[in-house]
């Protein structure tokens, strides 16, 4: 299937047909972002999932964020193009591993990124994405212990951010971005020397872009720590004329759509998500004509996870 315009008119026509919005994250296919009705973060793509009127939600993302729209929006059919499109970082903790940690930690208020399995959401007190962690985590009251699971990198963000001591960090980590590491930011930042830094802090090298900037290697006003979506937002107040971008690369393209004056480019150029790219042209129209693939979350364990997912998308911008 070329991504062509027949294609493009074909899937709009079956969407139309069958009541439905598409929805892509940043870092799908720049052809499935271009098609899709609305294209963001993982934040904004919650919510619009939650507010939509469409009675099908076709996400163009991965597993994890199709059940997310299910878990908002149960009466709503949720349709993935492919449901093998996992994620190696909601992999990285079980819904039997959590309840054993919080039985370690009696009283401790569970946060859990949203790239997690319906079932690690049930046993989670509030979910958040990485827009809008340091909000939650700062929703909490201080004396209470924090478990927060599983992404280390964005928990190490969050401790430095909000300065909290009582708070616990699963060791998980997505392996797209934590391949993306401290030496080769270093060096890129020393070839580039005029370039922004935006890095997604699911990313290896978080730290030590701090690191450059605390040294004064950087200047702190160039090194931004962003989720996907305000690395879009800062794309448009900067004023640097080049950007290295720590993320997966699906990014490259919103950001050069937003800023095409920007010379944008990858500090790990191999930093690709397969899952990610599960989502092509002939998955998305098989998904739209055939209604394929559909997403169940069971009922009960859907009820259990909606409080945590609710208070996500009611804090932070
Ligand atoms: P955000 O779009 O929330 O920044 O998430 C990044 C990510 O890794 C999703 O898989
Ligand atoms: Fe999961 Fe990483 Fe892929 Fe995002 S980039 S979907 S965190 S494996």
């Amino acid at each position: 299937v070329e991504p062509n315009a027949a294609w493009r008119d074909e899937v709009l026509r079956l969407a139309k047909e069958r009541d439905a919005v598409i929805l892509a994250h940043n870092y799908q296919l720049p052809e499935i972002q271009d098609i899709a009705h609305h294209t963001g973060d993982s934040l904004a793509l919650s919510r619009i999932a939650a507010q939509s009127d469409a009675q099908t939600i076709i996400f163009c993302g991965v597993h994890f964020m199709a059940e997310t729209a299910k878990i908002l929006a149960p009466q709503k059919t949720v349709l993935i193009p492919d449901e093998r499109a996992g994620c190696s970082l909601a992999d990285s903790i079980t819904g039997a591993q959590l309840r054993e940690w919080k039985a370690e930690h009696p009283g401790a208020v569970v946060v859990s990124y949203v790239n997690t399995t319906a079932e690690v959401k049930a046993e989670t007190d509030i979910c958040c994405t990485s827009s809008n962690a340091v909000d939650v985590v700062r929703s909490i009251p201080a004396d209470r212990e924090v478990l927060f699971c599983p992404d280390q990198f964005l928990g190490a963000h969050v401790k430095r951010e909000t300065g909290r001591e009582n708070m616990h960090i699963w060791a998980g980590e997505c392996h797209v971005h934590a391949g993306i590491n401290g030496p080769e930011l270093a060096e890129r930042a020393a070839a580039n020397p005029e370039a922004d830094l935006f890095i997604h802090p699911e990313c290896g090298c978080a730290t030590s872009a701090l690191y450059l900037s605390g040294e004064g290697i950087v200047p702190a006003e160039k090194v931004k720590i962003l989720s996907t979506g305000d690395m879009i937002t800062a794309a448009r107040s900067t004023k640097a004329t080049k950007v290295l971008v720590a993320t997966e690369i699906g990014m490259l393209h919103q950001l050069r759509k937003a800023a095409p004056e920007i010379d944008f480019r990858a500090v790990n150029d191999r930093a690709s998500c397969t899952y990610m790219k599960m989502i092509t042209p002939a998955a998305l129209l098989r998904c739209v004509r055939d209604g394929l693939d559909e997403v169940h979350v069971d009922l009960e364990t859907a009820e259990r996870a909606q409080g945590a997912v609710q208070r996500m998308i009611e804090i932070g911008k």
